[in-house]
């Protein structure tokens, strides 16, 4: 993102004269004037003070490439290549384009809003402007796509862990990939696989929605919830967040080119939400009980018949009169 904006200027809530402000941006006071209007039209509080100048009220949370990259482990500083974009259709399309012209190191895209933000099974994401993180990142995995398997849940394993690690507990996993809160959902994965390039090696674009700030939302069909709503005594900084969530996927694709889905699997289980409860799985046609997850990443329910194995699809949880 460019750095410098009016909002950059602004963020440290200090009183800030249009003409100052006109000479950093290299603009004049009238379009400071204009940009401050477009904020204010935005939702974003800024109180002009007569005779002195524009100060920021709303506390912001902007993304900042520079301390993305900063945050990253040092084994991985050189290998991953972090884009931050005011706006995109969607982080996962950027990263698709990325990889028609690889770039140097994993391609890893975040944008402040998405405008054609997509979820699985054909359903939209929400996206409004500074409120959550939509981030992308295009994965090469040794082991073709018979070494795909279970790598969703990876990928949510390692957003809990990111979590634990800026300190908070109590995240759960909805199979086969939904991040869970309070039962109310906070964050999703979408992961679309690429193809094949040579050797084995298979092309994925792994995307990541998590609300982190949202309060409202517009166009969301599910009990939903936020990091700020589940956590409110928690500061979230998206981009610390973010950070610690590619360092988080970096180091848990390592250990799972290494050894597969295995190594993650009771790790999943102890975050897994649905396990023990009443479920419906195969549209409304298979019930049993939650039972976890098998060596391949399939969600297991306990039937009468036994244990089975669903692959795909949706499997929600069954109201018990
Ligand atoms: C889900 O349906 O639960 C998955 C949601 C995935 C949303 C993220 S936001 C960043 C990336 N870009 C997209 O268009 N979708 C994913």
């Amino acid at each position: 993102m460019k750095p410098n904006t009016l909002l950059d200027l602004l963020s440290d809530h200090r009183v800030h004269s249009g003409e100052s402000l006109a000479k950093q941006l290299g603009v004049s006071r009238t379009a400071v004037w204009k940009q401050i209007r477009k904020a204010v039209a935005e939702g974003i509080e800024v109180t002009t003070i007569r005779g002195q100048g524009y100060q920021l009220v709303t506390e912001l949370d902007l993304l900042d490439r520079q301390k993305i990259v900063d945050g990253l482990a040092k084994e991985y500083e050189d290998k991953i290549d972090v884009t931050v974009l005011k706006e995109v259709d969607s982080t996962n399309a950027e990263v698709a384009r990325k990889l028609l012209a690889p770039g140097h190191g994993m391609p890893v895209v975040l944008a402040d809003a998405q405008t054609e933000g997509r979820g699985r099974r054909g359903r939209s994401w929400s996206s409004p402007k500074g409120q959550n993180l939509y981030m992308s990142m295009g994965l090469t995995l040794r082991g073709g796509f018979e070494g795909l398997s279970g790598l969703s849940l990876v990928l949510g394993v390692a957003v809990v862990r990111a979590l634990s690690r800026l300190g908070v507990q109590g995240a759960g996993l909805k199979w086969p990939n939904d991040l869970y809160a309070g039962g109310k959902k906070f964050g999703g994965i979408l992961v679309e696989i690429q193809g094949e390039l040579q050797e084995g090696q298979v092309q994925v674009i792994a995307g990541l929605g998590i609300n982190v700030h949202m309060k409202e939302a517009i166009a969301v069909d599910q009990p939903w919830t936020s990091l700020l709503k589940h956590w409110p005594e928690q500061k979230w900084v998206r981009n610390d967040l973010a950070t610690e969530v590619i360092n988080g996927v970096a180091e848990a694709l390592v250990h799972f080119e290494q050894e597969g889905f295995s190594v993650f699997r009771d790790e999943w289980q102890r975050y897994d939400i649905f396990l023990g409860q009443p479920l419906a799985a195969r549209e409304g046609s298979l019930s049993g009980t939650g039972a976890g997850v098998d060596a391949g990443g399939n969600y297991q329910l306990e039937t009468d018949g036994g244990l089975i194995s669903v692959m795909a699809g949706d499997i929600s949880l069954r109201v018990t009169a």
